[in-house]
This record gives C-alpha cells, sequence and structure tokens, in this order.
C-alpha cells in the first residue's frame, strides 16, 4: 500500500453496493483494468442473494457479500452492519449501483461526500422507480443518466457528471434504458474517478472541479 504526499492509500478502495445485474460493477471493473481508473474494489455487497453482480463479482475474484437477504433488520441496524464491514476492508468511497435500498444516516455519517449513485435520469427530473418508464410517459426529448453524491434524500444529492440521451421516435422503455445505459456505464468510472482525483469543492449543492492547468480564466504569462 503506498501512501501519498496527502496520506491517502493508493489504490484508493472502493465498495460497490448492488441488488441486481450489476452492469456498472462492471465498467467500473473494466475502467480499472483499462488504467482508466487508479482504484480497487474492496469488496461488493448485495442485500440480495439471487443479485447476478454477486456472481459477477466472484468470477472477477473480487470478495462479493449479500447481507440479510431476508430484510430481517430494520434500516439503521442494516445501515450499522454495511458500514463495520466496510470500515474493515479501509473503504474510501462508497458505489451505489442499482442497489434498491434507500441510505440511512449511519451509512450517510460513515462516509460523509463519499457515496456515489448512478441513476437513468437527468435529474432532478425522474427520481425514484422506472425513471425511463417516467420519461417516456412525459414525452420528453431529452433524458440520460446523472451520478450524484448521496444524501439524506432520494436521488437529491449533489450532481458530480450526467449525460444527455435523446428520446427518439418509436422508443420503448427497453431501447430507451438500453443507450442510456451506454452512458451509464461510460460516466460512471469518470465520476469515480473525478472524485477520487479530489481538488473538487461543494458550493452549496454544487460539485466544483478545480480547472485544468492553463484554464484558469487568468492569461497565461507572455512568456509561456
Ligand atoms: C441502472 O440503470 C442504474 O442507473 C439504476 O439501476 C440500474 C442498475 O443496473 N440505479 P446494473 O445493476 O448496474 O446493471
Amino acid at each position: 500500500m503506498v501512501e501519498t504526499a496527502k496520506g491517502s492509500r493508493h489504490p484508493r478502495r472502493i465498495a460497490v453496493l448492488i441488488s441486481g445485474r450489476g452492469s456498472n460493477l462492471q465498467a467500473i471493473l473494466d475502467a480499472i483494468a483499462r488504467r482508466e481508473l487508479d482504484a480497487a474494489i474492496a469488496i461488493v455487497v448485495s442485500n440480495r442473494a439471487d443479485a447476478p453482480g454477486l456472481t459477477r463479482a466472484r468470477e472477477a475474484g473480487l470478495e462479493a457479500m449479500c447481507l440479510f437477504p431476508e430484510d430481517s433488520i430494520d434500516r439503521d441496524a442494516y445501515d450499522r452492519a454495511i458500514v463495520e464491514v466496510l470500515r474493515a476492508r479501509g473503504v474510501d468511497l462508497v458505489c451505489l449501483a442499482g442497489y434498491m435500498r434507500v441510505v440511512g444516516p449511519a451509512l450517510l455519517e460513515a462516509f460523509p461526500n463519499a457515496i456515489l449513485n448512478i441513476h437513468p435520469s437527468l435529474l432532478p427530473a425522474f427520481p425514484g422507480l422506472h425513471a425511463q418508464r417516467q420519461a417516456l410517459e412525459y414525452g420528453v426529448r431529452v433524458s440520460g443518466a446523472t451520478v450524484h453524491l448521496v444524501n439524506g434524500e432520494l436521488d437529491a444529492g449533489p450532481i458530480v457528471l450526467q449525460a444527455a440521451v435523446p428520446v427518439l421516435a418509436g422508443d420503448t422503455v427497453e431501447r430507451l434504458s438500453e443507450r442510456i445505459l451506454i452512458e451509464e456505464h461510460r460516466i460512471y468510472p469518470e465520476a469515480v474517478r473525478m472524485v477520487l482525483d479530489g481538488g473538487w469543492t461543494m458550493r452549496g449543492r454544487r460539485f466544483v472541479t478545480p480547472p485544468p492547468a492553463g484554464a484558469s480564466g487568468s492569461p497565461l504569462p507572455a512568456d509561456s
């Protein structure tokens, strides 16, 4: 484990929380394999024993576990159990990827500004379940995907990255979902990278990244 000048571990350790298919988990894994993302997946947790994403994780050699599939404990106890699992593995960032439970105060307080979620619409439009269906039924011409920091409200945390996807004539929920998913897989690893890179600040609810070198808006020195 390498210590950087800032004292953080490298590679940074991610937990991915899932409930189903796990294609966004796969996108993060692929970005790590392509070295576009300097991070390691320390643990995959599912609240459903039959989540195909658990198999996907194990096949990739990751530690993967199902916590309390029967929903046998209350939300706070559940979140405290997750915090224990994540802390024991030195997790820096939590990525919700199709995780179908609301995150409660215990998890939020343990990972302040360090929980991300991906949602298949351009938030704040169409939060909650069936976002693609909501978009289609509303009649928007453009929908998309959003990666946001998680706060105490459903799908309402500060936005890190978004991608627009046009709604096409004759679209079905399935077709629109497929095209949105392509963008999800592109922007989720990118958003994870942005958050792990650091240097960002919150202004109100705006997630503000530092301008790239030489693009600060101030004129370059005459001899550069
Ligand atoms: C994605 O559409 C994501 O935006 C939503 O749930 C779905 C999860 O898909 N939150 P997957 O399990 O990552 O394939």
